[in-house]
C-alpha cells in the first residue's frame, strides 16, 4: 500500500458564500492535519459549517480560501479513496438492498469482489435484506446500508455527516459500536460530525469544536482513551465528555 508524507492536510481553509447583496463567510482559517487510520469527530452550534467543511474535504464544495491536500495532492474534485455518508442516507427508494450497496462501485467504475461485498453485508450485520426495498428497513438498518455502500468502495478517507442523527439510543451506540470495530479491522482514517457529545468521545481520537466566530476552530480537544468499546464505561469516557460540554458550552 502506498504511503503519503501528507495524508490529509487542511490550510487556512476558508469558505464564503456569495448572493447579490452579502457575502457570508462561513469558515475562516481552519486548519488540521489526520494521519491514515486516524480518526476524528468535528462538533459545533448548528450552522457553524460543518457539512461545508466536510462537502469542502470530499472536492465537492471548491475552498474561497487555503488548500486541501489528501494523499499528497491538492484536492480539486471528486476522488475514489474519499467516500461521504449523509444525513439522509442517500438511497434509492426504487431499488433494493443489494443494488443500492452496490450503487457507488458501479457509479465510480469500482470492481469489487462477491466476497468483499459479503465480508462487508456481514461485518455490519445486514446480510438477508439483499431483494428488500428500503421503505422496508428500519432506520438503523437503512443507515448500514448506506455505510456499505462507502465501505465497498474500500475508501481510505471516510466522511459521515451526522450519520447516526435520526436513530434511538441503544442502536445508535450499536452502530457506532460496528463502526469502531470496522475501522480496527480495515485501513483507513474517517470524520465524523456529530451533534452528540458521547458519539463525538466515543468516535474521535480528537475533537475538534467549531464555532460561528472568527477564526472557526474553537478547541481541538485531545482524547487519547478513545478506541475501545469498553471506553463508553470508563471515567475517562465521562471526565472527556463534561470537557466537550464545559467547551461547547463557551463556544459561540
Ligand atoms: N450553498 C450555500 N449557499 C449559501 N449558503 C450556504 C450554502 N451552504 C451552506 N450555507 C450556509 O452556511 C452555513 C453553514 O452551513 P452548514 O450546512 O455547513 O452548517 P452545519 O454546521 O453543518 O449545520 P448543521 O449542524 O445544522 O448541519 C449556514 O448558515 C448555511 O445557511
Ligand atoms: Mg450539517
Amino acid at each position: 500500500m502506498a504511503t503519503y508524507h501528507k495524508f490529509l492536510q487542511v490550510e487556512g481553509l476558508n469558505k464564503s458564500f456569495s448572493s447579490e447583496n452579502e457575502t457570508k463567510t462561513v469558515l475562516e482559517e481552519v486548519s488540521f492535519e489526520m494521519t491514515f487510520r486516524d480518526s476524528l469527530a468535528i462538533v459545533g452550534p448548528s450552522g457553524c459549517g460543518k457539512t461545508t467543511a466536510i462537502l469542502a474535504i470530499a472536492g465537492l464544495l471548491k475552498p474561497t480560501k487555503g488548500t486541501i491536500c489528501f494523499q499528497d495532492r491538492i484536492v480539486t474534485g471528486p476522488n475514489r479513496d474519499i467516500a461521504l455518508v449523509l444525513q439522509e442516507y442517500g438511497l434509492f427508494p426504487w431499488k433494493t438492498v443489494k443494488a443500492n450497496i452496490m450503487l457507488g462501485a458501479k457509479l465510480q467504475k469500482i470492481n469489487f469482489s462477491g466476497r468483499w461485498l459479503e465480508t462487508i453485508k456481514n461485518e455490519l450485520d445486514i446480510n438477508g435484506l439483499d431483494n428488500l426495498y428500503p421503505a422496508q428497513l428500519s432506520g438503523g438498518q437503512r443507515q448500514r446500508v448506506a455505510l456499505a455502500r462507502a465501505l465497498l468502495l474500500n475508501p481510505r478517507l471516510l466522511l459521515l455527516d451526522e450519520p447516526f442523527a435520526a436513530i434511538d439510543t441503544v442502536t445508535r451506540e450499536r452502530l457506532q459500536n460496528q463502526l469502531l470495530l470496522v475501522f480496527q479491522q480495515r485501513h483507513f482514517s474517517y470524520i465524523i460530525v456529530t451533534h452528540s457529545i458521547e458519539e463525538a468521545v466515543f468516535l474521535g481520537k480528537r475533537i475538534i469544536v467549531l464555532s460561528n466566530g472568527t477564526p472557526s476552530i474553537n478547541t481541538i480537544l485531545d482524547n487519547p482513551g478513545m478506541g475501545e468499546i469498553g471506553y463508553r464505561n470508563k471515567p475517562e469516557f465521562f471526565d472527556q465528555t463534561r470537557k466537550l460540554r464545559a467547551i461547547l458550552e463557551e463556544t459561540p
